[in-house]
């Protein structure tokens, strides 16, 4: 039986900063966050979203009532949840008016815990034929103001739906993982932005990648001429390059080419949306399906997933025939093109507009007459949505 991602959605909310702005005004050259970090412009959050309204928001673009009878699950993959307690998914199963015979559960280690849904997910589908599980990766990164991170901040949401007979592209039983405890990026419960060593991350999550390429190509006996492209976690697109010049000399000087090309598809949406943490590495999947013209039905995309702290996988996808149709790339660019910018000093009145005290009873700045999802405000300590 083939299982994958029968369908996948990205949403992200209506501000953008462009990031050339934000280097004069934080007195940086631009070109150290469009070359050196590759990141152009990142999406803002309104204090009336947070990634429950973000992941209802995506899975509401893919969800019908067939899926409504067959999801058996809500899988959400979050580093910035709402509740110590409380998953996130149990308010968007509401959301989404999902049968109530539905099972809803939070799943966090760092950017790592989307793939760790869907094979959860593409393990539930080969025990329950027929059946649907919902996967959501939602979440905003966020550093602080004028901190090494705040250019790759960024926020959104993938959603997808696995089923047996994908559209899109089917999971191969393949994946590699490990994991190893290390100090590269945490966020203790009483903070609201991440602690993070860029730079150790950056080399732990190159170690790992380069271990679990080694333990996949002795594993599955297949080498780089098996791939068509890789899809890379990406907490900025620089990160994609750094990974893939681990392994490129393994490559034919076509074959380089080509993976040099797949790669810049892969990270465009990134580069203009910023690190979504869990979301990040299907941003990519997403980026390089809407970006690339030249991939067939057939071919392989490895897919590496990192989580700091730390924790990754390497595994791989299959293309289905006439997966093209399905990738929703013209609305992905339609949403980036109608977003609102603006200017550092609004970006920062929305950055600290943030609503993070439950203890007072405050209405967020909702907007009416939208079709979207919202964060309402909090009422008796209670989010309140609609
Ligand atoms: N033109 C072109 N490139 C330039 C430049 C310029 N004018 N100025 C600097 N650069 C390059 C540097 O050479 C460097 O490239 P390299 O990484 O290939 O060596 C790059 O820009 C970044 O410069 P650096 O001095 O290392 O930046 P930084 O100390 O501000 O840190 C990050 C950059 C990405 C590490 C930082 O933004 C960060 O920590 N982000 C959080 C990312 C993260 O770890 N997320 C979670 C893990 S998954």
């Amino acid at each position: 039986m083939t299982i994958g991602i029968d369908k996948i959605a990205f949403y992200t909310p209506k501000y953008v900063l462009d990031l050339i702005e934000l280097a004069k005004v934080r007195g940086d050259e631009p070109e150290k966050y469009t070359i050196g970090i590759g990141q152009d412009k990142q999406s803002v959050v309104p204090n009336y979203e947070d990634i429950v309204t973000m992941g209802a928001n995506a899975a509401s673009k893919i969800i019908d009532d067939t899926d409504r009878q067959l999801i058996d699950s809500v899988i959400l993959a979050t580093e910035s949840g709402i509740d110590n307690s409380k998953s996130g998914a149990i308010y968007i199963q509401r959301l989404l008016n999902l049968s109530e015979f539905t099972r809803t559960i939070e799943l966090k280690q760092a950017c790592y815990a989307g793939t760790y849904g869907l094979m959860q997910a593409r393990d539930y589908v080969a025990a329950h034929p027929g059946r649907r599980v919902l996967v959501i990766a939602s979440d905003i990164a966020r550093y602080g103001l004028a901190t090494p991170g705040e250019v790759t901040q960024g926020a959104g949401a993938i959603a997808m739906i696995i089923s047996d007979n994908p559209k899109i592209a089917s999971i191969n039983t393949d994946s590699v993982y490990m994991s190893a405890e290390r100090a590269d990026f945490w966020r203790p419960l009483d903070r609201t932005q991440a602690l993070v060593d860029g730079h150790l991350s950056t080399d732990i999550y190159k170690e790992m990648f380069l271990t679990l390429w080694q333990r996949y190509c002795t594993k599955t006996q297949q080498t780089i001429s098996d791939f068509s492209g890789f899809a890379f976690h990406l907490p900025y697109t620089k990160m994609g390059k750094k990974a893939l010049d681990e392994v490129l000399d393994q490559a034919t000087a076509e074959q380089q080419v080509n993976l040099m090309e797949k790669l810049k598809a892969s990270q465009q949406l990134s580069r203009q949306v910023g690190n979504i943490y869990t979301g990040s590495v299907y941003l990519s999947l997403l980026s390089l399906l809407s970006y690339s013209d030249k991939l067939q039905s057939g071919e392989k995309i490895a897919i590496f997933s990192y989580g700091s702290g730390a924790e990754a996988e390497l595994y791989s996808i299959t293309l289905q025939e006439n997966f093209t149709e399905y990738v929703p790339r013209k609305s992905v660019k339609q949403l980036l093109e109608g977003r609102q910018k603006l200017s550092v000093s609004e970006y920062e009145a929305v950055f600290n507009s943030q609503l993070f005290d439950s203890h007072v009873n405050v209405k967020s700045e909702a907007v009416s007459g939208v079709t979207q999802f919202q964060f309402l405000g909090w009422q008796n300590g209670e989010r309140v949505y609609a």
